[in-house]
């Protein structure tokens, strides 16, 4: 393990233990206090499906005022503002896939998060906030956040920076679904698609958002400065998991799960989530979820980076064609590499499958949700198969199809179709 890495499990271990201990310090104080308000919001709850059911007036307004004489003060659930909405997101049981395989197939609903709907939301408000705590940032001065982004950063920086005073500019690939950059410039964010290029072009849309910055910096014209998030090197990514998704994941489960699945873009999740959990579980097996042409799957399993004909820097184009967005890549970032020798396995997922399976998490589960949740969805249930029934497997559900029904959900229809396809049917496309 590298000194770098050996350093940040350590330190994930020293802030597990810190963490844990303020939580049973705080948990004691609390422990009767949250279990009664538990019982409580169960009672609530029950109260409310029992009215669905009251077609009687009288009865419905009696049940309501047994409901109100269960009301606290209620401060404690105010959110400050939209900030308050990122992170705690629920962890939810695939039904379907569970049953399926034997497994409990658990997923982190990351598109719960409140301003961006993406694990996103976490980086991009780590990003400001130590921004702000560097006094990097000054609100309504004119300051910009400048990121290069598939849509899912850009769509977080866009929502806070507004709740912040901040001016957003973001620059994406111009092969991404068009409601992402549509959503953006709702947000009131400056928009420049770009055509898709490697690493080594100068207007590939990460060095794209890179020069921006530097040009608003040293614009005298221009009011504020320019700030590069820089999320695929920035240590404010994993660290935003490995305070956050990390630390949740644990508490979640109890700290009871064999895996973790997850697919990266950054590698910010990935490394984060499983510096933290094998600080805690050092036999927890860590997985990476990955696209066609992405040259990190050849990283994991053997040690090369590049399939040759997928290199960048050698090439003009994207050779290999994907509708999977967000996920895959073909160089190793900062925020993959201080993870790497935590990931034990990798599980390479087709465009059918996960198409197939975002159809099937709508059809047999209500879920609907973007590419690179399917595809993390298809390699949680491989990796299910191979490690036999009665494990408990934690993956990430990232954002909507709402985001994507342009491209991943375009061809797609739902509801009875005769060509449904069997679990195993999706897993051998
Ligand atoms: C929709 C979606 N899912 C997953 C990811 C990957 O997460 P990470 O960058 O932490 O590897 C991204 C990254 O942008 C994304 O946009």
């Amino acid at each position: 393990m590298p000194e770098q890495c050996r350093y940040y499990v350590l330190g994930a271990f020293i802030l597990g233990v810190a963490l844990t201990a303020a939580y049973n310090k705080q948990a004691s104080h609390q422990v009767s206090e949250d279990a009664s308000s538990n019982r409580l919001l169960k009672q609530q709850q029950k109260l409310i499906s029992k009215f669905a059911r009251i077609d009687d007036l009288d009865t419905l307004k009696k049940s309501l005022l047994e409901l109100e004489s269960s009301f606290g003060t209620g401060t404690d659930t105010i959110k400050e503002g939209v900030e308050g909405c990122i992170g705690d997101t629920p962890l939810i049981k695939i039904k379907s896939l569970s049953d399926y395989t034997g497994c409990e197939i658990l997923a982190k609903a990351e598109f719960l998060n409140g301003a961006g709907n993406s694990p996103k939301d976490r980086v991009a408000l780590n990003i400001i906030d130590v921004a702000e705590g560097k006094g990097l940032l000054v609100p309504h001065s004119g300051d910009t956040i400048y990121e290069g982004t598939v849509g899912s950063t850009g769509i977080s920086l866009a929502a806070i920076c507004r709740a912040r005073g901040y001016k957003a500019h973001i620059c994406m690939p111009n092969d991404m679904a068009i409601e992402k950059s549509d959503l953006l410039l709702k947000l009131g964010a400056e928009v420049e698609r770009v055509r898709p290029a490697p690493i080594v072009d100068q207007n590939q849309f990460v060095n794209l958002a890179r020069t921006r910055a530097a040009e608003h910096t040293s614009n005298p014209d221009k009011p504020g400065r320019g700030l590069f998030a820089d999320q695929f090197e920035t240590e404010a990514n994993w660290r935003a998991h490995f305070t956050g998704t990390g630390p949740e994941i644990y508490e979640q489960t109890g700290g009871f799960l064999d895996a973790f699945v997850s697919g990266a873009g950054t590698g910010g999740t990935i490394s984060g989530v499983a510096l933290y959990l094998k600080s805690k579980l050092p036999d927890l097996k860590v997985v990476l979820a990955d696209p066609p042409g992405s040259g990190l799957f050849n990283r994991v399993k053997y040690g090369v980076m590049f399939d040759p004909k997928e290199r960048e820097g050698t090439r003009r184009r994207h050779q290999v064609d994907t509708i999977i967005e967000g996920i895959g890549i073909n160089r190793v970032t900062h925020n993959f590499d201080i993870g790497r020798e935590l990931i034990d396995d990798a599980i390479r997922v087709n465009d059918d499958q996960a198409v197939g399976m975002a159809r099937w998490l709508v059809e047999h589960d209500g879920i609907f949700v973007g590419s690179s949740s399917a595809v993390n969805c298809v390699a949680a249930m491989r990796l299910a198969k191979m490690l036999g029934p009665g494990h408990r497997i934690v993956t990430i559900l990232c954002d909507s199809g709402a985001r994507h029904l342009s491209k991943f959900w375009k061809t797609e229809t739902i509801g009875g179709a005769e060509d449904d396809v069997s679990l195993e049917g999706i897993l051998d496309a």
